[in-house]
């Protein structure tokens, strides 16, 4: 077996070689999906651990690398996933991984949000600025490097439009050839327009994307096409690091709560893998409890929640945040585990909160696509309910960027959007909320008089309404 690690069914606790592994990422006994371990993993072997921890450097020591490697000039440093190395020892040579310098985005102080919120101190980890926008390429340089190494020619994905987008940038930066399976009509502009421009072979399915995955998983049992979809344990390798990036920006503070959208659920396991296997190394104390928000037309792992029977029951999904238009998430087990490790929790959120929260994210100068608004909307819900409490610190993790998305955007401000009847499920404050936020342009002659006037009346009613909050003003 490789020695750096081995692959480890999250179902059945089947152990095998790195190399062993079926194409469609499934075990045999038990089609469960796996996980990777190290030899520093709880659970590898009692004595291989005592000897694997004394060649791991130790937590102050890794700190002190990862920070050091932010000031290097090499490409594998630079970037923000391979920077943290000693914890994905996943391939062989790392200076030969396909790297677009993904990772070290930023994590934003969001006053306003928090305001809204009802929390004091709230930031947002954004994802969206990614190489191609969005938290996808943090995964992606892990999973397409071992399929280098592999010696793929061929890479695949099922895709709602964001994984599709990173595959096919991170297989162009490789010169492999890329396959992607989206739903017709389901996926937004400039996702498609991404695959089309790195040059991918980009198929439009006539099915949503839980079918667009189940045909592709038998497909590559016939193709030597390597599956890069959030099944394959190396993507999210990749995507446990933002738990490191975030404790590093906050000086090794742990925030309470990290919110987290749902969708296919391989990125809320990533995250949960990533803080407990700090904590595992006594890089942090604690974990932050980890919640998980759906859409309500797309919300199989919140009814999971509800269920006293705990029965998994597929959902044909239904949401405008068509990144978490999933029905029947692979990854369920794994982030469900993680929700109850943590001590979090599983939210839904309606269309009509989701575009408020996308509003507001945007009105704070931010900005992000409507899958990544559900972290604010369910917040509200969070707080509202007891689980988060004013003083505790939340991270929100914006997975894309809000150029992913502009129709819906451009449909909101121009109050063509929502239908009556979500609209009619508002409440007043959040409707009276609507109102101030939407910016629908306005269209006038070229003419000063004309738009001076037009001017006038605008900044009267803007001033009559009050000053947007700016940070620090409200305490
Ligand atoms: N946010 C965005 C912007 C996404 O694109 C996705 C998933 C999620 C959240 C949910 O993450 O699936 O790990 O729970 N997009 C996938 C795709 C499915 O094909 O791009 P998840």
């Amino acid at each position: 077996m490789s020695a750096s690690h081995q692959l480890r069914c999250t179902s059945c606790g089947a152990r095998i070689a790195s190399e062993a592994v079926r194409s469609d990422f499934r075990c045999p006994d038990c089609n469960g999906l796996y996980e990777v371990i190290y030899p520093w993993s709880q659970g590898w072997s009692a004595e291989k651990t005592a000897s694997a921890e004394v060649r791991l450097p130790n937590p102050g020591g890794m700190r002190h690398l990862w920070q050091e490697r932010r000031t290097s000039t090499m490409p594998v440093d630079q970037s923000g996933v391979w920077r943290f190395r000693e914890l994905l020892p996943i391939v062989r040579d790392v200076e030969r991984v396909v790297t677009l310098r993904e990772g070290n985005t930023p994590l934003f102080e969001m006053p306003r949000s928090a305001e809204l919120a009802g929390v004091d101190w709230l930031l947002a980890k954004h994802q969206g600025m990614n190489p191609t926008g969005s938290f996808k390429d943090t995964g992606m340089t892990a999973a397409l490097s071992v399929a280098v190494e592999r010696g793929f020619q061929w890479v695949a994905c099922a895709s709602t439009g964001n994984t599709s987008a990173s595959m096919s940038a991170y297989a162009a930066r490789a010169g492999l050839r890329s396959i992607v399976f989206i739903p017709e009509g389901k996926i937004a502009w400039g996702k498609l327009s991404q695959s089309m421009d790195y040059g991918a072979l980009t198929v439009q399915l006539k099915t949503d994307f839980d079918g667009c995955l189940k045909l592709l998983t038998k497909l590559v049992q016939q193709f030597p096409i390597y599956l890069l979809n959030s099944v394959n344990p190396y993507r999210l390798e990749g995507q446990k690091t933002p738990a490191m990036e975030i404790v590093e920006q906050m000086e090794w503070q742990v925030p309470e709560h990290l919110v987290v959208p749902g969708g296919n659920l391989g990125n809320s396991s990533a995250l949960g893998k990533g803080f407990l296997e700090m904590k595992h190394l006594g890089l942090v104390q604690r974990v932050p409890k980890i919640h998980v928000i759906q859409a309500q037309g797309a919300n199989p792992l919140y009814r999971w929640f509800g269920d006293e029977n705990r029965e998994m029951k597929p959902v044909k999904a239904e949401t405008r945040a068509t990144a978490i238009r999933i029905g029947n998430p692979a990854s369920w087990r794994k982030a469900s585990r993680v929700i109850e490790e943590t001590g979090g929790w599983c939210e839904q959120v309606s269309e009509q909160e989701i575009a408020l929260a996308k509003a507001e994210i945007g009105a704070e100068g931010v900005g992000c696509e409507p899958a990544s608004a559900v972290t604010l909307a369910g917040l509200k819900k969070l707080v509202a309910a007891g689980r988060v409490t004013r003083e505790e610190r939340v991270v929100l993790v914006l997975t894309g960027h809000t150029l992913k998305d502009p129709q819906y955007t451009i449909d909101y401000h121009r109050g063509e959007l929502l239908t009556a009847a979500e609209t009619a499920g508002a409440t007043e404050a959040e409707r009276a909320r609507h109102a101030a936020l939407r910016k629908p342009p306005l269209v006038l002659e070229a003419d000063e008089a004309v738009v001076l006037k037009a001017l006038k009346e605008r900044m009267a009613k803007a001033d009559a309404a009050g000053t947007q909050a700016v940070p620090g003003s409200s305490k």
